[in-house]
């Protein structure tokens, strides 16, 4: 009886990159992904029984609870914007950047007399959970979908809840960090019923993916 394939879901971009190169230092190569011209979603590795496939970030935690794939590599913030079941096995250290509160400098002081100020952010549960719980400020939340940096330069909003990687974003903008929320990194996640029917394979596979990223 041949293998059943394991299926990993892939952050698309730069994170799809990270968790490519770990995967070729662990001897699974897929020389058709390297194809820039490429249009395919699904690429197989028959000698590994492994198949991998390319999603948006948000949609990776929802194909593993759902276990159309049984792991998943996806960033921190991700994990906690969509709170899917599921189990995260792994920081593997790469795509690290932080979430932050950010805005002009003139802004710092609605934080700090935490006042009703408007946050846009693509990440309105993260936002919400820093404001209401940790801060006990109340505020409106504005949903945007990406270029987030522009809400406070238009006065769509006093501050942003959004990723800071290298800061040159925000530096080209005039915008600087006001307040940390989190550290974020790209984590590997199992889907629960996987972890236990391929328990052996998943085990054996995040033990050598964590002797890869030691090299
Ligand atoms: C992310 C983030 C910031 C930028 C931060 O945007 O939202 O805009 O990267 O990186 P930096 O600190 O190195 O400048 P992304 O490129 O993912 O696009 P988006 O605007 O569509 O969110």
């Amino acid at each position: 009886m041949s293998m059943r394939m394991l299926t990993v879901a892939l952050t698309k971009g730069r994170l799809a990159k990270k968790s490519m190169e770990m995967f070729n230092k662990i001897g699974i190569s897929l020389e058709e992904m390297n194809d820039p011209n490429t249009r395919k979603l699904i690429f197989e590795n028959e000698e590994f029984g492994i198949r991998f496939f390319l999603a948006k970030g948000p949609d990776v935690p929802t194909y593993v609870e759902y276990g159309a794939a049984d792991i998943g590599i996806v960033g921190y913030d991700t994990i906690l914007e969509e709170n899917r079941k599921l189990y995260e096995v792994m920081d593997l250290g790469f795509g690290k950047c932080r979430m932050c509160v950010c805005g002009p400098a003139s802004a710092k002081k609605y934080l700090e007399h935490n006042e009703l100020i408007r946050v846009a952010t693509k990440y309105p549960k993260i936002a919400r959970d820093y404001f209401y719980n940790k801060k006990n400020q109340t505020i409106e939340l504005i949903k945007l979908n990406g270029s987030i940096e522009l809400a406070p330069i238009v006065g769509l909003s006093e501050v942003i809840v959004d990723i800071v990687e290298t800061g040159s974003t925000l530096r080209e903008n005039g915008l600087e960090i006001l307040e940390e929320v989190c550290p974020l990194s790209a984590r590997m996640v199992v889907n629960q019923v996987s972890m236990k029917m391929e328990n052996e394979r998943i085990t054996k596979l995040v033990a050598a993916c964590r002797e890869a990223l030691k090299k």
